[in-house]
């Protein structure tokens, strides 16, 4: 997926080692269908040179306020009025001291002071030593570049290039890259909590083995991604899956339904939204055998004892917070046919406002899906697209199902 297709993105780079990771990151930013026109001051120059981000940006790198490349010799003003966002990164120490004075003394700090402040986001991506880094005056300066409206993004924490171990470090282009996507989200979801369940559970038979499905936790892990992209906190309930975990989402990696079902209870009195995509295994075997259970000489497979797994979404569903409207529980089914009848009875027999159906044998492992949304009053179809775009197009519409939205609107 083109992630910014259309966007222009000023990607500023002051003085720091963390500029190495700049060169990546406007290679990320390229890559999802950006423009990015580089600006560098001086400082950011010794660490990496124009040329090596002219060459990833294919477009020529300002360094200088007096360039005379710009026939009005406005560079200023001409860099930062088609922009659709400026970032900074890194963004060092002494560079955002001075962006908080509104000095504008070279080209980058120009063009932060003299964007469209209501049109132009800024985000700032600090990158220096952990005891620059929680020095009162950084952290005093941040607190109030945050109030005069830039989006000061946190930073990593381990190894620092001085030798030095703690926070400071520049967030990873990934990770900026997603910060930037995120931006142009719409926050449908600001400030709600979301809880996900995604991916299957494994129910241990004996040390070695057990019962599992092929669920991937692609759709979960898709919702959790655009749920945080739209504002929300998210955490994920995850089954045993080969998964990163989205950025911004808080992950509980669970193994068993009962596990899973211990996490989801510890999480769902705080949330507004709960998602269950997870296949849960409805059933487990009822002792797990604490050895290996060898080949009967009968040459017959050993008899199963089976207990049923709790609902974890019917028991969710049916508190009284979700009654009460507080809490929006969302369910999805994967059949293999009659998708509309077994969907809205699923609903009915779970109820959950909102069923979302699939074919599990289009879903699982895959990267597109194709998604039926049952309700009280209506059965939605949505064709064939990628997890990603479903999942803001699902986030959407729980988002306009909230009373809070209703109030709103
Ligand atoms: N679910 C759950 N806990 C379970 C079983 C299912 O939370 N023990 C949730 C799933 O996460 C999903 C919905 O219920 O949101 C439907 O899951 P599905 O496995 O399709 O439904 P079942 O009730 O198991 O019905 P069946 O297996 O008969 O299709």
């Amino acid at each position: 997926m083109s992630e910014l297709l259309d966007k222009h993105i000023v990607l500023g780079l002051s003085g720091g080692v963390a500029c190495y990771k700049a060169a990546e990151l406007c290679r990320a930013l390229v890559k999802q269908g950006a423009t990015v026109q580089v600006v560098m001051t001086e400082a950011a120059a010794q660490f990496i040179t124009p040329v090596t981000m002219q060459a990833l940006s294919n477009r020529p790198v300002f360094v200088s306020q007096w360039d005379a490349r710009e026939p009005n010799n406005m560079a200023h003003i001409n860099l930062t009025r088609e922009a659709d966002a400026m970032l900074v990164a890194p963004a060092s120490a002494d560079f955002m001291a001075k962006l908080l004075h509104g000095r504008a003394d070279d080209l980058l700090s120009l063009m932060c002071l003299a964007r469209p402040i209501d049109k132009v986001p800024l985000l700032l991506a600090p990158a220096m030593n952990r005891e620059m880094w929680s020095h009162p005056a950084t952290q005093r300066n941040m607190s109030q570049l945050r109030a005069d409206g830039a989006h000061v993004l946190g930073v990593g924490q381990g190894e620092q290039a001085c030798g030095e171990t703690g926070d400071g470090r520049m967030l990873e282009p990934d990770e900026l890259l997603q910060e930037v996507v995120k931006l142009f989200q719409p926050k449908v979801l600001q400030g709600k909590n979301v809880l996900v369940s995604a991916g299957p559970t494994f129910e241990a038979i004996d040390p070695v083995r057990g019962i599992t499905n092929l669920s991937s936790g692609k759709m979960g892990f898709a919702l959790a991604h655009a749920a945080h992209q739209a504002g929300a906190n998210v955490t994920l309930v995850a089954g045993p899956v080969a998964l990163t975990t989205p950025y911004g989402v808080r992950r509980w990696d669970v193994r068993s339904a009962l596990e899973m079902h211990a996490a989801v209870m510890s999480h769902v009195d705080k949330a507004d939204v709960f998602i269950a995509t997870a296949a849960v295994a409805d059933w487990r075997p009822a002792q797990v055998a604490t050895e290996k259970i060898k080949k009967a000489a009968s040459g017959h497979m050993p008899a199963i004892d089976w207990a049923e797994n709790p609902d974890i979404l019917a028991q969710v569903a049916s508190s009284a917070r979700a009654q009460n409207g507080q809490l929006f529980c969302v369910g999805f089914a994967a059949e293999s046919h009659d998708l509309a009848a077994h969907a809205q009875a699923k609903r009915q027999r779970k109820q959950v406002p909102l069923l979302v159906g699939n074919i599990g044998a289009n879903t699982f492992g895959s990267d597109d899906n194709t998604l039926m949304l049952v309700d009280e009053f209506s059965v939605i179809e949505w064709p064939k697209d990628a997890k990603l775009r479903l999942a803001r197009k699902l986030v959407a519409e729980i988002a306009a199902r909230l009373p809070s939205f209703r109030k709103t609107t």
